[in-house]
């Protein structure tokens, strides 16, 4: 099973990065969108990230094929474009109803050897192989923000999924640049099961008022040499997408004392501050840059 033609549905946050970096690794990628202002800002988004890049080859003395990489992605509002796809990777909106129905829609208009993924953060991988009809057929493929530069991505297998499907999906990962690591179907796989009750236990500490966000954030980045500290990588994955994770947990695992909400989060979520996405979240943010 060699993946050459990869569809994407969705050219979000994590869409568009994960066209681009099958695009990069020489696939011919169609990425779906449902409106043509969204695969605009995708498309904009994947231009903006491949001149990044070339920048950057060029300041190290290299080079980097940002024209040829781009030639490879076609973007489109029609589903039935991906059919005939070896791979086709799910990254829309965390809703489980949503997601079961397009991959029960993909289930029929694919050709038969179609490959399944889904990129959620959170939801079981079996629920969603169950709704496409092709359980053998189906993997969890988990990439990273920003999916450009993080190097992990989780290969999620469920008791169903085929050794072959398996190995091709975890080959896929690798012509995408990634280091791929074998993840079971459990909640969160292996990152988000330890990051979000970290990020978690952090807006405790704020609800109980141990320190502030910023000191917390200052702490985690001096003392454990982290990128970037619980609150702004809160912010920089989104707070909505956080709680949901979050909800969904405590509404599956309601004895599970990791999956508590935070009031902060909740607070804040209401008062649509979702983090660099809406401009403000625990920070204040200038397009891409905490202000
Ligand atoms: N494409 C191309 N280039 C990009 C880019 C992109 N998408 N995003 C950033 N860059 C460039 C920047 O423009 C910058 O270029 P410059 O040096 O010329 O200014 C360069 O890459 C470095 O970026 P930054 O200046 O912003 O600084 P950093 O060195 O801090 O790197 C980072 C940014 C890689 C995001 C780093 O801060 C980091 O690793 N943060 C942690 C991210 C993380 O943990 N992600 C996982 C989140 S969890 C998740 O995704 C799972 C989900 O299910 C919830």
């Amino acid at each position: 099973m060699n993946i050459k033609k990869v569809g994407v549905i969705g050219c979000g946050l994590m869409g568009h990065g994960i066209a681009q970096v099958a695009a990069q690794g020489g696939c011919e990628v169609t990425v779906v969108e449902t409106e043509q202002k969204f695969l605009d800002s995708g498309l904009a988004r994947i231009d903006k990230s491949l001149a990044k890049l070339a920048e950057k080859a060029k300041e190290k003395g290299g080079s980097f094929d940002a024209a040829g990489t781009r030639a490879r992605i076609k973007g489109t509002l029609d589903r039935k474009a991906v059919a005939d796809c070896d791979l086709v990777v799910e990254a829309i909106i965390e809703d489980l109803e949503i997601k079961n129905k397009l991959f029960a829609e993909l289930g029929r208009i694919c050709k038969p050897t179609t490959i399944f993924a889904s990129n959620t953060s959170s939801f079981p991988i079996a629920a969603m192989a169950k709704a496409s009809g092709r359980p053998k057929q189906f993997v969890g493929l988990h990439f990273f923000n920003p999916v450009q530069l993080m190097k992990l991505v989780e290969v999620v297998r469920t008791n169903e999924t085929s050794d072959e499907v398996f190995a091709a999906a975890r080959a896929f990962g690798e012509t995408c640049g990634k280091s791929p690591v074998a993840c079971k179907d459990t909640p969160g796989f292996v990152v988000n099961r330890l990051l979000v009750p970290y990020m978690a236990e952090a807006m405790k500490m704020l609800d109980r008022g141990d320190a502030t966000a910023q000191d917390i954030d200052t702490a985690m980045k001096l003392g454990c040499g982290y990128p970037m500290g619980p609150f702004e990588l809160t912010d920089y994955v989104g707070l909505d997408t956080t709680l949901s994770i979050l909800q969904g947990w405590v509404k599956a695992h309601p004895n599970e004392p990791a999956f508590q909400i935070p009031k902060a989060l909740e607070e804040k979520v209401k008062a649509k501050k979702f983090g660099r996405k809406s401009g403000e979240g625990f920070y204040k943010w200038e397009g891409d840059k905490k202000a």
